[in-house]
């Protein structure tokens, strides 16, 4: 079997500038799942029919999968995108044509597998997948007789009568190989719309029938943000169904967002509002609390990541602690048992175990060794106005709170920075950094200057 995707339309109901078969899916382009699908059902070779105006990025999105692209130079229609991919295959090469559109990303493998298996047994000429849906709105009809299939009527071209009928067409087709020039001759010969309807070699075609899915849901396409919208929610609950299944807790599945790629292990629990996008891996028995977001990163297992904190393209070693309201941004690595607390701002930075920042602080382009303390406040002075400079900070070291480390500079094992420190040199092991004006009091002062005041009233 050789696989045909069609994406070569102009989207035009997507009020878009794009394509609509790049808009995102859980993570992934509208366009992805089809092919996925069809790499799962292992055809002998997948043709994706595109127009110029995507050619190049559906060729750089598909890089290494395999994918044979097939240019229309005019979206005159379905059956004329059919037919640029039938120029690129010998009849002989396969003996059945799995086609769909890129615009139905719901198909799963368990459902094609009957369809196709319903197909060869039949041997048809041409089987399509069908659903009832209760409100059959734009899609192609299914129009029998006494049963049988006899043709598709597009919703625009669909009578009275013919509109009511709501068994329609998914767009998925089985179509012979040895058939379909014969039947797409016919169908640009006598086609009476504006485009060519590929729809059409039902018609003409001899030996054909439906194969009528029970879950409706897997054949619908997406022609509008409406339908997009749909789609997403329907692909969101599959993907979480796998995860409960799996052994992870999602408290409230309607309103948590978690990409297709992502993995979480067992006895984790995901609050509500948590969205999980990319190549995020989590791993067993951790906390995702309420409004986090994260992305494309790693999260060990025993990790609790409090409330509204967000994490990009960073790497959480084991028992780690994050947030409330914590940023940990591209590139941090925190090795196990590292506490990043409240309104504290991580980047690009390696932080040892046991190490805390737990209030209010920003750590850019730093080293940070194990056992150390950051107190509240401390700010890393990373940028001079031209670059990045970065910190180094050793082990055991205690950091006090408002310390400014104006880098590039080191603090070495067992240090101390007296709270209000500015940093701006070497500080070796066990020495104590302070650069602090020291503390007069003056004796009644606030008497003197509250008489001053008052009496100029
Ligand atoms: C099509 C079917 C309809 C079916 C519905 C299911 C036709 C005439 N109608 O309608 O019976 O119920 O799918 O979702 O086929 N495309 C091209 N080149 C073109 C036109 C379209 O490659 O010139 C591609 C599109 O990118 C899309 C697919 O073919 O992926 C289907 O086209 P679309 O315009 O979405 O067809 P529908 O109106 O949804
Ligand atoms: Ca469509």
């Amino acid at each position: 079997m050789i696989g045909v995707i069609l994406a070569a339309g102009k989207s035009i109901r997507m009020m878009s500038d794009k394509t609509k078969l790049l808009h995102d899916l859980c993570g992934k382009p509208v366009i992805f799942y089809p092919a996925e699908l069809m790499k799962s059902l292992k055809m002998k070779r997948i043709i994706m029919v595109v127009n110029d105006k995507i050619k190049s990025e559906m060729e750089k999105l598909f890089q290494g999968w395999n994918i044979d692209f097939v240019l229309q130079k005019e979206q005159t229609g379905t059956a004329t995108a059919f037919l640029c991919a039938l120029e690129n295959i010998s009849s002989q090469s396969c003996e059945y044509l799995f086609v769909m559109g890129g615009d139905t990303p719901l198909l799963d493998r368990c459902n094609a597998e009957r369809f196709i298996e319903f197909v060869r047994s039949r041997n048809l000429e041409v089987g399509l997948i069908s659903a009832v849906l209760d409100e059959p709105a734009g899609y192609g009809r299914i129009k029998r007789k006494d049963g049988r299939l006899e043709k598709i009527v597009e919703a625009k071209e669909a009578s009275r009568e013919e509109i009511k009928i709501n068994e329609v067409n998914s767009g998925i087709y089985m179509i012979k190989s040895s058939c379909a020039q014969k039947l797409l001759t016919e169908v640009v010969r006598k086609s009476t719309h504006k485009e060519y309807y590929l729809t059409d070699i039902v018609e003409y075609a001899e030996k054909k029938e439906a194969y009528l899915v029970s879950n409706s849901d897997v054949i619908l396409g997406i022609n509008t943000r409406k339908e997009q919208s749909l789609i997403r929610k329907k692909l969101q609950a599959k993907i979480i169904e796998k995860l409960l299944n799996a052994g992870v807790t999602i408290i409230d599945p309607d309103n948590t967002y978690i990409d297709y790629d992502v993995k979480i292990g067992k006895d984790s629990i995901i609050h509500p509002q948590v969205c999980m996008r990319g190549s995020t891996i989590v791993g067993q028995n951790c906390i995702i609390d309420t409004g986090s977001v994260i992305e494309d990163s790693v999260i060990s297992d025993e990790v609790s990541i409090y409330p509204y904190s967000v994490i990009e393209k960073s790497h959480i070693g084991k028992g780690c602690s994050i947030g409330p309201f914590s940023h940990l941004r591209p590139e941090v690595v925190l090795k196990e048992n590292v506490k990043i607390g409240n309104f504290v701002e991580v980047k690009k930075s390696v932080v040892g175990e046991n190490t805390k920042a737990s209030h209010l602080t920003y750590i850019g382009d730093a080293e940070i060794g194990k056992d150390t303390n950051i107190g509240a406040g401390t700010i890393t002075c990373n940028y001079d106005g031209y670059k990045k400079n970065k910190t180094k900070i050793g082990d055991r070291v205690f950091i006090g709170s408002n310390t400014e480390i104006v880098a590039p500079v080191e603090i070495d094992n067992d240090a101390i920075t007296a709270a209000g420190t500015t940093v701006t040199k070497y500080v070796p092991p066990y020495s104590l950094a302070i650069s602090r004006v020291p503390q007069q009091n003056i004796e009644n002062w606030v008497k003197r200057y509250r008489k001053r005041k008052e009496c100029a009233e």
